[in-house]
């Protein structure tokens, strides 16, 4: 071997690194899986194409749903530097209880069609890292067996049933169940048109025809674990008329088993149902945030469903602030829709939200890896929070103010 041979072997020898073989293949999607982004990649290729349609798309043409994420691009954060940031806090105080970090689960229809074990595992995933799950009046897991499931805290979502004593027994349920507070979901008069869902005449729970036998086949892991768990069905009215257990289309069952005649009426009526406190959801004007204080609500949702209602509606992100001056502290405030990173969490804080909340990022991380595709999910959000904070020179979120932010 000449010298520059062996000069060669040297420098090969200092770089080569065999990275040792990952035998875990849940492990090794995930770490792949830089963002929010590439989890909906893999959802999209795990699930069968119309169950990701139904949590992929939104209404008409999916504007409001584009602007609710692309309206955090405008934000910019005017980072401080030199500021001694070894120690951060990410804690919140949501409804008046201490939080690890300003991050919520929005409460999510059907959660079992991205993975078996639907709520429950993301109820769990939830409760490990402390942060509040809301689950789905249309839920696939019963109120009971997701407070046995998951201990952490929990808040229940309220669609207003024609039957108002199903409603009142379904509160009663939930809160024997312990759970902490109610969503009442207010941009739900009838269901928004999602024509993903029109082209693909999309059902609830999804049913096995022709076509979804093709698609079954084209997603064996699905299929297994669809069949595997068992008939779906809404776990909160089992055993009525009207509980899923044969296949619907979602806007027939809104119109037919909720209240399109709901007023804030029956906030006062749900006031005197539920001592604890109430969180509007679908609050989208200035007007109507300062008459959801005036009724005396907790919580105010900023939320458009994710763009799967009204298309032209605006982005919660950019209701924040204006909402935000208006309540002062009368109610907490939760931007809802287009969260995508902890750096987007870090925006809406310092224009005046209490804390932000998911539904598609973790239904992606559930569809792309089941449960510990969510926790995956918590963790990246609640990484780039600390990183952003880190980055932009704020130690804890009541540090976070207006000063941080300034809009393009
Ligand atoms: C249910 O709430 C949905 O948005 O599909």
């Amino acid at each position: 071997m000449n010298f520059s041979e062996a000069k060669m072997i040297e420098t090969f020898r200092s770089v080569v690194r065999f990275k040792s073989i990952e035998t875990d293949s849940v492990t090794r999607r995930l770490d792949r899986a830089a963002d929010i982004e590439d989890l909906r990649k893999i959802a999209k290729r795990r699930l069968p194409r119309g169950v990701f349609d139904y949590i992929d798309g939104a209404a008409e043409d999916e504007v409001t749903m584009a602007r609710n994420s692309g309206d955090f691009d405008r934000i910019e954060f005017k980072p401080r530097i030199l500021r001694d940031v070894s120690n951060i806090d990410l804690s919140a105080t949501v409804l008046g209880k201490k939080i690890p970090m300003p991050l919520l689960l929005s409460p999510t229809g059907f959660t079992r069609i991205a993975d078996s074990q639907g709520e429950l595992a993301v109820a769990r995933a939830a409760g490990r890292a402390g942060i509040p799950y809301g689950l789905s009046t249309l839920s696939t897991r019963s109120i009971e067996d997701v407070a046995d499931a998951a201990p952490g805290p929990k808040w229940f979502q309220v669609y207003t049933w024609k039957d108002r004593g199903l409603v009142s027994e379904m509160l009663q349920r939930a809160r024997e169940a312990d759970y902490e507070a109610i969503l009442l979901t207010v941009d739900t008069a009838v269901l928004g048109r999602r024509e993903r869902d029109v082209r693909r005449g999309y059902t609830l729970p999804p049913k096995i025809g022709l076509d979804t036998i093709i698609d079954g086949v084209i997603h064996p892991a699905w299929t297994l674990d669809f069949l595997r768990g068992g008939a779906i069905t809404f776990s909160n009215v089992a055993g009525r008329d009207g509980d899923g257990t044969s296949a619907v289309s979602l806007s027939d069952y809104i119109g037919t088993q909720f209240t399109q005649a709901l007023s804030w009426e029956d906030v006062e009526w749900l006031r005197s149902q539920w001592d604890r406190p109430i969180v509007l959801k679908g609050v989208q004007t200035v007007a109507d945030a300062k008459q959801a204080v005036a009724v005396g609500v907790e919580g105010i949702a900023l939320s458009n469903h994710g763009g799967r209602q009204l298309d032209g509606a605006p982005s919660p992100i950019s209701l924040v602030e204006p909402v935000a001056q208006e309540v002062q502290d009368q109610a907490d405030v939760i931007c809802d829709g287009g969260v995508r990173r902890g750096s987007d969490i870090l925006k809406a804080v310092a224009l005046g939200a209490t804390a932000v909340s998911i539904g598609r990022p973790y239904l992606y991380g559930l569809g792309a890896a089941g449960e510990r595709g969510v926790d995956h999910v918590i963790e990246f959000f609640r990484s780039g929070l600390e990183r952003s904070m880190a980055l932009s020179g704020v130690r804890t979120i009541d540090e976070v103010n207006r000063d941080l932010v300034s809009l393009r």
